[in-house]
């Protein structure tokens, strides 16, 4: 299992009252593997994908990427099993504006993780743009593109560090439908055969047909 996450719990504790997530969810990923994850709004999508790639730590549960447990060592410990391990794709891209699009796709290995010299990381950043299609936008800004461009700029960064997993949350959510259609061609094209596995927060039906799994969060857990 490339991630392998169990018993998840997560609870929100607001001023008013409290609002329980996760109750005990579980999943379990293998290398390739794509897994949909579907579920209606507010039942917690966006918080199991950020508990599952480090980004938020569950009350209590495990969660192990090739495994490494993520949340028993440090928080420096984490931040380095993320940085090595998942790629991260959100619905609203999160490129930094001021950086152009190559320094954007080298950002994750900039954090140590990597061996490569800043040379090998521009040249590494490069080809990973012309794999998604945009070796013409690659001194751009990220403003300067369209959303589909924008979000294929933030799929080529999460794989920058070559990880094992890519965690998208609703990655075409922002595009039409065309659009979005080449953004899940991509990362379809990406995972499958070799080792990296996706796993996908999706509203469409059609995209979670299309998946090795479908996985509905409901009542904090995954069915
Ligand atoms: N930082 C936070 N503080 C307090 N409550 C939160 C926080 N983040 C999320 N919640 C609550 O947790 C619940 C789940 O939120 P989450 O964003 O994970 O849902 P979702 O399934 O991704 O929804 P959507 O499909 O609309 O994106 C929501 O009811 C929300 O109110
Ligand atoms: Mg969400």
């Amino acid at each position: 299992m490339i991630l392998k996450a169990t018993n998840l719990f997560k609870t929100y504790h607001l001023p008013h009252k409290i609002v329980e997530v996760l109750k005990g969810a579980s999943i379990s990923v293998s290398a390739g593997e794509r897994v949909a994850i579907v579920g209606r709004s507010g039942a917690g999508k966006s918080t199991l994908l950020h508990v599952l790639g480090g980004l938020d730590k569950p009350d209590s549960g495990s969660v192990e990427v090739d495994g490494r447990e993520l949340y028993f060592g440090s928080q420096f410990q984490c931040a380095a099993i993320r940085a090595a391990k998942i790629g991260f794709v959100f619905q609203a891209y999160h490129l930094l504006p001021e950086m152009d699009v190559t320094e954007n796709v080298m950002l994750p290995a900039l954090t140590g993780v990597t061996s490569l010299t800043r040379r090998q990381m521009r040249d590494r950043a490069l080809s990973l743009l012309s794999q998604v299609g945009l070796s013409d936008r690659s001194t751009h800004k990220p403003l300067e593109l369209s959303g589909g461009e924008q979000q294929r700029v933030a799929i080529a960064r999460a794989l920058m560090n070559e990880p094992d997993v890519i965690l998208a949350d609703e990655p075409t959510g922002n595009l039409d439908r065309a659009t979005g259609g080449q953004v899940m061609d991509l990362l379809f094209s990406l995972s499958g055969s070799g080792r990296l596995a996706v796993v996908m927060v999706t509203h469409s039906p059609e995209t979670a047909n299309l998946c090795d799994r479908c996985l509905e969060l409901r009542d904090g857990l995954l069915v």
